[in-house]
């Protein structure tokens, strides 16, 4: 397969879309991400932030992309590390100002350690600087002392900024809908980790360690270039019932279940898939009636995700399925309006949670991009109805689980039963697609998959 990224030609087009919502009177600034020390001499691999990649696609760190609309020198200025033969004979080729420039389409370049020296002629004259505070205090600090700098020259007759607006308002909008580019990038990804989460329901048996399984999962990642967009959750048994498990490390066991949550990403692009499986191949009838409330939970939060739809009704929907399992199976007891509402408390009680919020404690979704929980506003307005409504190229996963640990009142039979389906769904004009599709999760299918009725991970 075609290895999809995002064009160059795109990143011009959003720094564009950018430069005209922000108008003449402002200016955004951008810092890269940062190289963040493990122990001693080693450091983490390098993860360019979200938002800079996003403008730029310059993955090095020790950069700044500022933005500057109506700027005659050039409106897209990037502040970057010098090229230097020496140092990049040990960390690697830098691009340097010219090849920002040649390169990566920036209007103008400079040496990172200009930056204090030139930021006050940038910001002088505009009246709000667009910018992330809150997020880099290093920066924070810096991006003062710019605006103070110019203050202090009021009477010479510079016109400091006076807003610092938060970015993220106009950026994370953007960020939401997702291009064709972005969507090829992301069903790519979602394709592979598809694939990676099939080869490890292929290499599950009992006996064989959480971290064998989680060793499967990355081999289909890296090779196809890509890494996991967040740590892998390979829990069995009542590992599962531990939201972020991450361990990885215990035995698995016939008769248990396998909770795998994992994703690959590419080009800075995530996948976020979660499939449950028996570690024998083989579902006991308590393990595959609650599998099978989940799944007919997904598949009806699924069915939500639609235009038209608000963000919060797939998570309505499954919510539904899953407290009308819970009482079918005898697990919850009363009335479905009684287990999803609130129970009523005396007056000066602690208020309590829903019945069925003891087997269910997450929301049933996030956006899904360039960030695992990506970025963007859920809600409009702040009423408790006020939730947004889907949009074509919105992507979201929708994730319904149960978690039955250990619990008075609960039948031991369905004791550390932990149970999650992941998919990454984009909403189409005239429904969604799931990008993570391919990888089987009815429980035949899952029967037969893992009884030996395939034998090659890529179907
Ligand atoms: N893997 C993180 C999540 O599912 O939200
Ligand atoms: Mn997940
Ligand atoms: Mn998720």
């Amino acid at each position: 397969m075609q290895r999809p990224i995002i064009p160059m030609e795109e990143y011009a087009a959003r720094r564009r879309r950018l430069l005209d919502k922000l108008g003449k009177d402002s200016i955004a600034i951008v810092p890269s991400g940062s190289l963040k020390v493990r122990n001693r001499d080693a450091e983490y691999p390098f993860r360019q932030d979200s938002d800079f990649h996003y403008l730029t696609g310059f993955n090095e760190p020790e950069a700044v992309a500022v933005f500057a609309p109506g700027r005659e020198q050039g409106e897209y200025v990037l502040f970057c590390r010098e090229k230097n033969a020496k140092e990049e004979r040990w960390t690697g080729l830098r691009a340097g100002t010219e090849g920002a420039k040649h390169w990566h389409g920036a209007d103008d370049a400079h040496p990172i350690g200009d930056l204090n020296k030139l930021m006050p002629e940038l910001l002088a004259g505009r009246d709000q600087v667009h910018y992330d505070l809150g997020v880099n205090s290093t920066f924070d600090q810096r991006m003062i002392q710019w605006v103070n700098h110019l203050r202090a020259m009021a009477r010479a007759g510079v016109r400091a900024p006076h807003a610092i607006v938060m970015l993220d308002r106009i950026l994370h909008e953007m960020r939401l809908f997702k291009s064709a580019a972005e969507i090829a990038v992301m069903r790519y990804a979602a394709q592979t980790s598809a694939h990676a989460h099939t080869r490890a329901m292929q290499a599950c048996k009992p006996g064989r360690h959480e971290y064998e399984i989680e060793a499967e999962l990355l081999h289909e990642f890296r090779l196809h270039g890509m890494e996991p967009a967040y740590t892998s959750i390979v829990g069995g048994g009542k590992n599962a019932c531990i939201l972020h498990y991450i361990e990885n490390r215990a035995v698995l066991r016939d008769g248990d279940l396998l909770l795998i949550d994992a994703g690959a990403e590419h080009d800075c692009y995530a996948s976020d898939i979660t499939r449950t499986f028996p570690v024998s191949g083989k579902f006991s009838p308590e393990q595959r009636a609650l599998y099978q409330v989940v799944l007919d939970a997904q598949q009806a939060a699924i069915a939500a995700a639609i235009p038209g739809n608000t963000w919060n009704h797939p998570h309505q929907a499954a919510v539904t399925v899953l407290a009308q399992g819970l009482l079918e199976l005898g697990i919850l007891s009363g009335t479905l309006d009684e287990v999803l509402a609130k129970p009523e408390v005396a007056e000066g009680e602690e208020p309590q949670e829903e019945a069925y919020r003891q087997f269910y404690m997450h929301k049933t979704g996030h956006w899904l991009g360039m960030d695992v929980h990506d970025v963007g506003d859920y809600k409009t307005s702040a009423d408790d109805d006020g939730w947004r409504l889907l949009q074509p190229g919105m992507v979201l996963t929708v994730e319904p689980g149960l978690y039955i640990a250990e619990a008075e009142g609960v039948d031991p039979k369905w004791w550390n039963i932990g149970i999650r389906i992941e998919d990454d769904v984009l909403v189409t004009a005239t429904g969604n697609e799931v990008l993570s599709r391919d990888v089987v999760k009815e429980v035949a299918d899952i029967e037969a998959l893992m009884g030996g009725g395939m034998t090659s991970p890529h179907p």
